[in-house]
């Protein structure tokens, strides 16, 4: 925990900055000092009296204050050993990017010279714009650590992706910058499959399933986020700061799958693949006819954990299943492990309405090849893939050297 540590929260005028002042609790009980920047338009969101209070410091916002003889862009960039920016506002990243140093949150991040965290939270199509990507993805190659929004609900009315990461998230990746380097994964190469796949009947219709693709994602940004080089095959829409493969059926993710199993070290086979696909897609679209019932035939897809297990010699890459069941949860994934021969089965119970598909939260069982049942409680998504990467790591023969 960092415990003494000094972190710098800056705040920018986006709808979440409301959520920071959670973030600023956690932080303080986690033992750290914390001080507040504000840009002049986050005001409009938050107050100055909570943000005083609860990070127990005067909160900067002016940039031409009469204060101490060292103005405060120096004075409050040397105190911090981080600098977390939430939320980070398209404004704001893009500003910073260029070296734009236009008001005192701006004038600090520009002579600031150690770490920072930056958690964008936008409306879907500020989120998708160009020039915003464009701007982030010159942070991140300068060593900024993004943390990527999710997708939801977002407080302009419309569900997409943009919404503030979990404030787990945010806090999780500060702690990991200040407490020595956590990236176990590194020089290791990670690919994750996400999602359902989408089988087409004609060019309207299709067969999916509810997978949500949320559990692929948060796999994907911790294995990220741990150092390794990441491949997320998907059938989302997504944009992540590493590789994304977007697909639509199993057969497109049994071919991506192909192209980048062969320097592989781990394979996350998060995604839900449909077990069977339309026999002949109709190019046109399947016109009503005066029968009352209407017969799809259907042929099996590929099994591609199968094939990958097929594919995989003794001690590489290490594959990992997932089944989703909804009785005879630890029997079924026990026999899957066996049937297919993977080394890892994470099994959850998809029959409970309060985890699984669609849900932010699971809980999940991971079961390894001698059969032994790990059981990781209810949480977060992005929790259970922290655990899970752990298990994995840990228990297919890695020293671990994260705390
Ligand atoms: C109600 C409201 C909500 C807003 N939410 C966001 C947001 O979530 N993200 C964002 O990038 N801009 C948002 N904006 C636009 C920014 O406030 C605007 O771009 C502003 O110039 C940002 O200034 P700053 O980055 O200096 O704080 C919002 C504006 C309003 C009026």
């Amino acid at each position: 925990m960092p415990d003494g540590k000094n972190i710098l929260v800056g705040i920018t005028g986006g709808i979440a900055a409301y959520k920071i002042c959670e973030l600023i609790r956690m932080y303080k009980s986690s033992g750290a000092n914390v001080k507040v920047v504000c840009t002049p338009n986050a005001l409009n969101f938050v107050s100055i009296l909570t943000l005083q209070t609860l990070s127990q410091n005067k909160v900067a916002f002016e940039q031409f204050e009469i204060g101490d003889f060292k103005p405060e862009h120096i004075s409050y960039a040397d105190e911090a050993d981080v600098f977390v920016i939430a939320p980070a506002t398209a404004s704001t990243i893009s500003k910073i990017a260029n070296g734009i140093a236009d008001n005192l949150l701006t004038s600090i991040a520009a002579a600031f010279n150690k770490p920072f965290v930056i958690a964008p939270a936008m409306n879907t199509n500020m989120w998708n714009n160009p020039f915003v990507q464009e701007n982030l993805q010159k942070l991140a190659a300068q060593g900024y650590t993004i943390v990527p929004p999710e997708s939801g609900f977002l407080a302009c009315g419309t569900t997409g992706e943009g919404r503030l990461a979990a404030l787990d998230k945010i806090f999780d990746t500060t702690v990991d910058i200040l407490c020595g380097t956590k990236k176990f994964l590194s020089g290791k190469k990670i690919i994750v499959t996400a999602g359902g796949t989408v089988e087409d009947i004609d060019p309207v219709r299709f067969i999916s399933n509810y997978s949500s693709g949320k559990t692929g994602c948060a796999l994907a940004d911790t294995a990220f986020r741990r150092g390794a080089e990441t491949v997320l095959i998907t059938t989302k829409n997504v944009q992540k700061p590493y590789k994304v493969v977007k697909v639509k059926s199993a057969l497109e993710m049994q071919t991506a799958l192909s192209e980048e199993f062969d320097d592989a070290d781990y394979i996350f086979m998060s995604a839900a693949v449909a077990d069977f696909r339309i026999k002949e897609f109709n190019p046109q679209k399947t016109k009503k006819t005066d029968s009352d019932t209407l017969t799809l035939e259907l042929v099996k897809n590929p099994d591609i954990l199968q094939y990958l297990c097929n594919k995989k010699t003794s001690s590489r890459p290490v594959i990992v299943g997932f089944c989703a069941e909804t009785e005879n949860l630890i029997e079924n994934a026990k026999n899957k492990i066996l049937k297919k021969g993977c080394d890892f089965i994470v099994a959850n119970d998809v029959s409970r309405k309060d985890i699984g598909f669609s849900t932010d939260e699971n809980e999940v069982y991971i079961i390894n090849r001698n059969l032994d049942v790990k059981k990781v409680e209810k949480q977060s998504k992005l929790k259970i893939a922290e655990e899970i990467i752990k298990e994995v790591y840990e228990k297919s023969g890695n020293l671990c050297t994260h705390k």
